[in-house]
């Protein structure tokens, strides 16, 4: 009953005219300079590493949990608790106003299926917040027993937001890294012969099953998972520019080098891989986040030359 309710908002075409207009806009305006791009990055987590909406609103469901749990407990009314379950309620709206501004960063990106239960997930919080806010202008005028009831209906919008926000990431993959079930490899494996790859042209090979790109310049070359972190979309059609390479779907940036974000909307980089050259073949393993193992692997190589490792970025052959 649940899932085709919601399968049905996810194909519900009406909702989805009206939201594509409102993401659209929403786009716009979030990229409309880069001051404005600046401000989406850091709403869509890229300094975090991580989605920064789940993180926000924790804020106002804790605090207005907060609230409905000293309003049960103080039947009474003391002075104490309607000052506690007021200062709740206002923080929780405090919080709510940041945790919007970065939902509605991370929806300007959304696909089609996400974006109409996108839409009413915001517009149930909306409602939430109406209903809190009229709490607290009820309670400052003296009218508790209202104030809590309404908070009460507040709580009941604010859950069912919840519900479709889960239904968004769990379910539908919102902001889910597309490379968490990416295979880890840890060995060097071959994955091209080094004379099939041209220079300056993004070419997909396959590593133990996984799509990863290549990229050469000059004697240099770059290895990072082709799947963009962001939402999936493909990265060898991607675009690249001084050492960046850009997502052709919403425009995540991450640098050739270790696969950090330059530009969201990804919060999440880019697996990168170690490289080395052996019998004519490029061999590739997984290195870790801000390229530390890739650092290692230089210095293994530097104190030892006999144990064959190349530069991570040398196209030149690495003799056994
Ligand atoms: S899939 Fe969205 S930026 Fe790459």
């Amino acid at each position: 009953m649940f899932q085709r309710l919601l399968f049905g908002l996810s194909h519900q075409k009406r909702i989805d005219g009206f939201a594509r207009t409102w993401q659209t806009r929403a786009h716009r305006l979030l990229t409309a300079n880069p001051g404005a791009k600046r401000a989406k990055d850091a709403l869509n987590g890229t300094w975090l590493g991580h989605p920064l909406h789940p993180a926000l609103t924790d804020v106002p469901i804790g605090a207005w949990t907060a609230a409905l749990v000293v309003d049960l407990l103080d039947r009474r009314g003391t002075r104490a608790g309607r000052f506690a379950s007021s200062v709740a309620l206002g923080t929780g709206l405090a919080g709510a106003g940041l945790a919007a501004l970065s939902g509605l960063a991370d929806w300007s990106d959304v696909n089609r299926r996400q974006r109409p239960v996108g839409l009413v997930h915001a517009l149930l919080n909306v409602a939430a917040v109406g209903a809190f806010g009229g709490s607290l202008w009820l309670r400052l005028r003296g009218s508790h027993s209202a104030g809590k009831a309404l908070a009460v209906g507040g709580y009941t919008l604010a859950s069912a937001g919840a519900f479709l926000g889960g239904h968004l990431v769990y379910t539908l993959g919102t902001q889910v890294d597309r490379n968490a079930w990416a295979r880890e490899v840890d060995e060097f494996t071959p994955v091209m012969e080094q004379s099939d790859l041209p220079a300056g042209v993004l070419t997909r090979a396959t590593l133990r099953g996984e799509p990863v790109l290549l990229y050469r310049e000059g004697e240099r070359i770059f290895a990072l998972a082709d799947t963009c972190a962001h939402a999936g979309c493909s990265l060898v059609s991607g675009r690249v520019e001084g050492g960046v390479l850009t997502c052709p779907c919403h425009g995540s940036a991450y640098r050739l080098d270790d696969g950090a974000v330059v530009h969201g909307p990804s919060p999440y980089p880019q697996p990168s891989f170690e490289l080395r050259v052996r019998d004519g073949q490029i061999e590739l393993r997984l290195a870790s986040p801000g390229g530390r193992k890739r650092r290692a692997a230089f210095a293994e190589a530097a104190a030892s030359p006999a144990a064959g490792y190349g530069s991570a970025s040398s196209l030149e052959p690495v003799q056994p």
